[in-house]
């Protein structure tokens, strides 16, 4: 994997979320998932699959240095299916994590720009917009046949969190399925070491240590020892770690949805 082949696919992906967005505003819930699009998911997940966990980072595109939707989403799939191999699940469970996770954020796309794009941290009112985006990307996929159920369920209920105090449902413990417990650490994860508008990326050891002071209230303790033991046998080495923070100082061209 090179760094030209992840910044392709970020791209790619990004002119087919930008389509979506716009076939929806045409055309309401219908028909905004073309036949291009559900290709490209399946062969990104194909890839993704035979993708290493050391090039997670390659995704991050200098093009792309804030926490930007199809960069994010693509870096919570490689990670949430990392997780999922190491937890030695079946591939077609990793596939639908993947496809899950992939999506996750879908319903941004149809989010305010003016409170996406903020630079500066947001009040609680725009936080309350934000929040929607769960229920929103799941009234979206919702009847989309051609996706697995649960994929879908990993969109509604990837900001779940296990002591009840996630949304958009509140769900508790064993409520919150294993595949959607997966992508939230995934999630957690790569927004905490991904720049934002209002503060510097984490590294991988501060975003864990962050992580692990919450984890027994909020987070699945088992996938974040999973989640720190990859962390571990992958680390970058410093000339990678510099030139990532370099790469995060640039700008991004891309539709930026956090
Ligand atoms: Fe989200």
């Amino acid at each position: 994997m090179t760094e030209k082949k992840a910044s392709q696919d970020i791209y790619v992906f990004s002119r087919y979320l930008t389509e979506v967005d716009q076939r929806y505003r045409l055309a309401g819930n219908q028909e905004i998932f073309n036949g291009n699009f559900r290709s490209y998911i399946k062969r990104l997940i194909a890839k993704l699959k035979v993708t290493s966990f050391r090039d997670l980072e390659k995704y991050r595109n200098p093009r792309c240095a804030s926490n930007c939707l199809p960069g994010h989403s693509i870096r919570t799939a490689l990670l949430a299916m990392s997780l999922g191999q190491e937890l030695g699940l079946k591939e077609v469970e990793i596939t639908e994590i993947g496809v899950g996770a992939l999506l996750h954020d879908i319903g941004k796309l149809f989010l305010p720009r003016e409170i996406l794009d903020k630079p500066c941290k947001l009040s609680d009112q725009e936080f309350a917009v934000i929040k929607t985006h769960s229920e929103i990307g799941y009234q979206v996929l919702s009847g989309q046949k051609w996706l697995p159920q649960a994929s879908i369920d990993i969109v509604h209920n990837h900001h779940e969190r296990l002591d009840g105090s996630g949304y958009p449902r509140h769900l508790i413990g064993d409520e919150i399925h294993l595949y959607q417990r997966i992508v939230g650490v995934a999630d957690v994860f790569d927004a905490m070491t991904s720049k934002r508008n209002y503060r510097e990326a984490l590294s991988y050891e501060l975003a864990f240590q962050e992580i692990i002071n919450e984890s027994p209230q909020l987070l699945d303790g088992r996938i974040v020892f999973l989640l720190d033991d990859l962390i571990k046998r992958n680390k970058p080495t410093e000339r990678e770690s510099s030139e990532r923070l370099k790469k995060r100082r640039e700008i991004c061209h891309y539709p930026c949805v956090e």
